[in-house]
């Protein structure tokens, strides 16, 4: 699997999300099987490039390549020189938003916004692609399949791209309409694929290897891309990538590693974010905490506890006793129910967050 003349290790990526896929957790999906991931979203605004979420967005130090960066944003121009801004702090692979359906991105006619005025995606697609060209930066698609039911432009759009030298699309089985309701449908990435001679990513409500085994069947698409479902489970790369070349399953990770990937990533995380009592470090560990913890035994009450702590050494000590004490009635991580992993994806905060 290429992306322009980057070879990627593998099929299996890591959906842009915002206020998750930061490089910690980037870095922890590929460790655990991610053959990509992309940045959460940067915006354009040049106003914003100092502050401190661009900054923490745009920070790469010890990234494993390829460092794809997704950007955001309306204006042709400006999405040019966001893309130069990135590729002067290390971006490899420049991904445009035309999929983010959060109002605070939509309102300002961004994301998947953009896949109403096709001539205003196809100017940035063209502008993008022009500043990025000298580079030698390839440039990406990430979009849905429409704006609406009636509109599921995803094709016409996809094409245009191909043709201005955008070299891969991956697109989410929904329509901006949709949000996150309902199930993801994979006709109309399939109808992308077969229009295109890039690489298309199928995306969308992938959370099991049998899942992924049948969107790849399903659609044909080159690789598939995973969000909600790495959440808490990071893991969920290698599961797949050993189904998909054995036909079986892994076991489920013993507690007492997934406990050692928990605080490795909290360790990172605590890096880019600050050690600092009552800061950022504290309280944005949360969210991933929860994730892991939250559709096992007693991982509910836990969760609540953990919203008290405000400090980072703290949260260390509750997260290593947790396990520690989970480990002792189980091995192996006990399986989750679908019901609760479910839970854990339907009530995320998404617009707050993007
Ligand atoms: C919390 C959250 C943040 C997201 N942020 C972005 C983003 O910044 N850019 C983007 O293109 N998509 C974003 N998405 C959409 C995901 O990349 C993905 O397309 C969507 O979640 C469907 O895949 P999934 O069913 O595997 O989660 C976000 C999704 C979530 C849940």
């Amino acid at each position: 699997m290429h992306i322009g003349h980057i070879r990627l290790a593998n099929r299996l990526f890591a959906a842009p999300m915002a206020g998750v896929t930061d490089r910690p957790f980037r870095q922890l999906c590929k460790r655990l099987g991610a053959g990509y991931a992309v940045s959460e979203m940067v915006t354009s605004r040049r106003d914003l490039w100092n502050s401190l979420k661009t900054s923490r967005r745009a920070n790469h130090a010890g990234e494993v390549d390829p460092i794809a960066v997704q950007i955001a944003g309306t204006d042709a121009l400006m999405m040019a020189q966001a893309a130069a801004f990135n590729i002067d702090r290390g971006a490899q692979i420049i991904d445009i938003n035309m999929g983010c359906p959060a109002k605070k991105v939509c309102n300002k006619w961004a994301g998947s916004a953009l896949m109403q005025d096709e001539p205003l995606a196809l100017a940035i697609i063209e502008a993008v692609v022009a500043a990025c060209a000298p580079h030698n930066v390839p440039v990406t698609l990430k979009m849905r399949t429409g704006w609406c039911h009636a509109e599921r432009n995803a094709v016409r759009i996809a094409r245009a791209a191909e043709g201005a030298g955008v070299a891969m699309v991956a697109v989410h089985g929904r329509t901006r309409e949709q949000g996150y309701r309902g199930l993801a449908e994979y006709d109309t990435v399939a109808a992308v694929k077969s229009a295109l001679r890039i690489p298309v990513v199928a995306n969308g409500d992938i959370d099991s290897p049998e899942k992924a085994r049948s969107v790849l069947a399903a659609t044909g698409a080159d690789a598939i891309m995973i969000g909600r479902a790495a959440q808490g489970r990071p893991w969920i790369f290698r599961e797949i990538a050993h189904f998909l070349d054995t036909g079986e399953h892994l076991p489920a990770p013993e507690v007492a590693q997934a406990k050692r990937w928990l605080l490795e990533h909290l360790h990172d995380h605590y890096g880019l974010y600050g050690w600092d009592d009552a800061g950022a470090g504290v309280r944005s560990a949360r969210k991933h905490i929860g994730w892991a913890v939250r559709a096992l035994p007693g991982g509910e009450a836990f969760r609540s506890r953990m919203n008290q702590i405000e400090t980072c050494e703290t949260q260390v000590r509750a997260v290593t006793d947790w396990f520690d004490e989970l480990a002792d009635t189980h091995h192996l991580l006990p399986a989750t129910s679908a019901a609760a992993n479910d839970a854990c994806i339907e009530d995320e905060p998404f617009e707050k967050l993007a």
